[in-house]
């Protein structure tokens, strides 16, 4: 190389190693010219719900144990970005962290349906054991190829049917009724076992669509009904736990990658805490949120007995049929393990 080309080629390095001083580490992209890393965490729930205050711990402490160096930019109940554009956006890396519902990934991974798979886990703590188990850690590491990494569960809890045409006791109650689904596939088919049609709606839809009457029910936890006053348009509730709704944090794999180890620890032990929190903290609010719901006696609420479970466990065989195969056999017997 010649003399002066040297000099152009030493002014460039020098000029790259100012700037990543300047922004506190070269790839951490987000990163702004006062070294604070910037990451923006967005959701659709409210901020009183589970998953909204494991977000602002999750925040509290990636901020102290980064001393500030790293600041975690929370943009709750579909503010920023309802359920479809937020996937699309963490993919594009606009958004680093998203908790979204598990059903919502089926178009990148069917498995992930497993949640809906009718009375497939007994109680919170089986779908814990699956999700920390080897097969849960697996489905949440599965969608690394798409840019996306899992950092952990989130459980919210287990779902309950609410309608305003009539008291939903048996299958056959069902019938000609449209309930809003998340996520299109597994939950169409359950509702087809009943006899009842469906409509995937994203999550800030679904009120209005009650209210509207285009469509007449909906699956949810009690936190979520109660937190979205679903109360004020739905007159009937049948305690039902027949399927889970639990959510995957994930964060953009060129984001993490571009992180220094330093900041990789300080996400994942928040993370962590966070998590321990959250799971606490959805049980708690789900038995309040039910709590509530009884108490305002706006909706008439039928809990299934067991004589009942097994009419709809009977009723719901057809999912089983043709879902078992498209989940996968291993994950499905290893959620079965878990039922104590
Ligand atoms: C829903 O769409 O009903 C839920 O996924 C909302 C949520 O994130 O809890």
């Amino acid at each position: 190389m010649k003399k002066k080309n040297w000099v152009m080629f030493l002014c460039a390095v020098l000029a790259g190693l100012m700037i990543m001083s300047l922004t506190g580490c070269g790839k951490e992209s987000s990163a702004g010219g006062d070294g604070v890393l910037k990451v923006r965490f967005t959701h659709v729930v409210a901020e009183s719900t589970p998953k909204g205050k494991a977000v602002l711990k999750f925040k509290e402490l990636v901020e102290e144990k980064s001393n500030g160096k790293i600041e975690v930019l929370v943009f709750p109940a579909s503010q920023l970005y309802g359920d479809k554009e937020e996937l699309e956006q963490l993919m594009a890396n606009n958004v680093q962290f998203i908790a979204p519902s598990v059903t919502k990934l089926v178009g990148f991974e069917p498995a992930f349906q497993i949640v809906d798979m009718p009375f497939l886990f007994n109680d919170d703590q089986a779908a814990y054991d699956f999700y920390d188990g080897p097969a849960g850690q697996k489905l949440m590491r599965s969608l690394e190829p798409q840019g996306m990494l899992g950092l952990a569960w989130w459980p919210n809890g287990a779902k309950q049917f609410t309608n305003s045409k009539r008291p939903l006791r048996s299958p056959e109650d069902f019938r000609g009724l449209k309930f809003r689904t998340q996520s299109g596939g597994l939950l169409d088919a359950q509702f087809r076992a009943l006899g009842a049609g469906s409509q995937t709606l994203a999550f800030a839809e679904v009120f209005t669509a009650l209210n509207n009457k285009t469509v007449d029910g909906q699956e949810n936890t009690f936190n979520n009904i109660d937190t979205q006053n679903y109360q004020d348009v739905q007159k009937y509730m049948t305690v039902s736990n027949h399927g889970r709704l639990d959510y995957v944090v994930l964060t953009n794999t060129t984001f993490w990658n571009s992180l220094s180890p330093e900041n990789k620890q300080i996400i994942e032990e928040a993370m962590r805490e966070a998590t321990l929190y959250e799971r606490q903290l959805a049980e708690e609010e789900n038995q309040k949120s039910f709590e509530k719901l009884k108490a305002s006696g706006k909706m008439e609420i039928y809990t299934l007995t067991e004589e009942d479970r097994a009419k709809f466990v009977a009723a719901m065989q057809p999912v089983y049929d043709e879902y078992t195969d498209k989940i996968g056999r291993e994950y499905i017997e290893a959620a079965k393990s878990c039922n104590k």
